[in-house]
């Protein structure tokens, strides 16, 4: 008997993947989100041998412009691709701030089929561009019995990474992605997947977001700390301006200067939400008893653009400070 070839989507929101640049040595100074979805595939032939493709252009823009109303549009998008009996939906990305749509999507969709995040480090018109094997790549990952269940995943320079441990640890190297203080899901060799992790924090259906129902996120913004911090002002600024929440890149283990932290114990009083994350790469952020008392939420091992992402989401569900908490300890 034929098998017939799995029913993938490509949803197309541009990056460097889409970009073009003015000489074919060129990979930087280039424009980011330029080339059409149909072009994309275009430049890679072989894909028609793994499954059929259908594709749509939600977005063309550099992710570093990423904004809510995009996100929102997509969960709408995967949702109607599942709906029609696509077997798994494929994001062309800009890496940038490809970890925080992963992330979001992640916690808000409700489904077990594969949904892979895919980008490039050059743009399409460079020489060795890295798109087309990384979208080969993303496609044969969608197909693939064993990616169900998983949650939100990218594929990068041949690596299949979680959305939750998915950092960009490298501004300008192909190899510009990690999975830092958990490790990579799996590797892709020529189009085959082989698993050899996995991620026991909760995502998808196991978490209490769902996509379809939000149809605003509320304000949450993040502050560094650094010496003779004068960002006091700026946290005040941003309540004032209508944050619900405040996530604080911390230095260490979760400090904050003086002169911030006065501030930031005020507005603690007035009922902002304040996750204290840390400009530390890995490990994760261990709060005094003091602090917890003032009120303020560890956001453990999540950077503070991740944490920023699941504080939203816990905002849209409660205020209760314990329940937030409770989130970060479980996604
Ligand atoms: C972007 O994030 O859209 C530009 C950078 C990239 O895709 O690598």
């Amino acid at each position: 008997m034929i098998k017939s070839k799995a029913k993938i989507a490509i949803l197309a929101t541009g990056g460097t993947i889409a970009g073009v640049a003015g000489s074919q040595i060129s990979s930087v100074g280039y424009t980011a989100g330029v080339v059409g979805v149909k072009e994309l595939i275009e430049a890679v032939p072989e894909i028609e041998n793994l499954a059929q493709i259908q594709t749509k252009q939600v977005a063309n823009i550099d992710s570093s412009n990423m904004n809510d109303e995009i996100w929102l549009k997509l969960i709408q998008e995967i949702n109607s691709c599942f709906k029609q009996g696509i077997d798994g939906v494929v994001i062309t990305h800009g890496t940038d701030t490809m970890e925080e749509t992963a992330y979001f999507l992640n916690l808000t969709l409700k489904h077990h089929k594969p949904v892979v995040l895919v980008g490039a480090m050059r743009p399409s018109s460079a020489r060795s561009a890295d798109g087309p094997k990384n979208l080969y790549n993303a496609i044969s990952l969608a197909t693939d019995k064993n990616a169900q269940g998983k949650g939100v995943m990218v594929v990068m320079n041949d690596k299949i990474l979680s959305a939750r441990a998915i950092v960009k640890t490298h501004t300008l190297n192909v190899d510009a992605f990690s999975s830092l203080n958990f490790g990579d899901l799996g590797y892709i060799v020529d189009g085959k997947c082989f698993f050899y992790n996995e991620i026991l924090k909760l995502h998808t259906k196991q978490t209490p977001f769902d996509g379809e129902k939000i149809k605003t996120l509320p304000k949450v913004d993040i502050l560094y700390t650094y010496s003779n911090d004068g960002s006091g002002i700026a946290a005040k600024a941003l309540f004032d301006n209508g944050a619900q929440g405040l996530v604080i890149a911390g230095s260490g283990a979760g400090n904050i200067h003086e002169n911030q932290k006065k501030v930031l114990k005020e507005l603690l009083k007035q009922g902002l939400k304040i996750v204290l994350s840390t400009r530390v790469a890995q490990g994760q952020v261990m709060l005094s008893e003091e602090d917890i008392k003032l009120g303020f939420i560890s956001a453990l091992d999540l950077n503070p653009q991740k944490a920023r992402i699941l504080l939203i989401l816990a905002l849209t569900q409660t205020k209760d400070i314990h329940t937030i908490r409770e989130f970060f300890q479980k996604y």
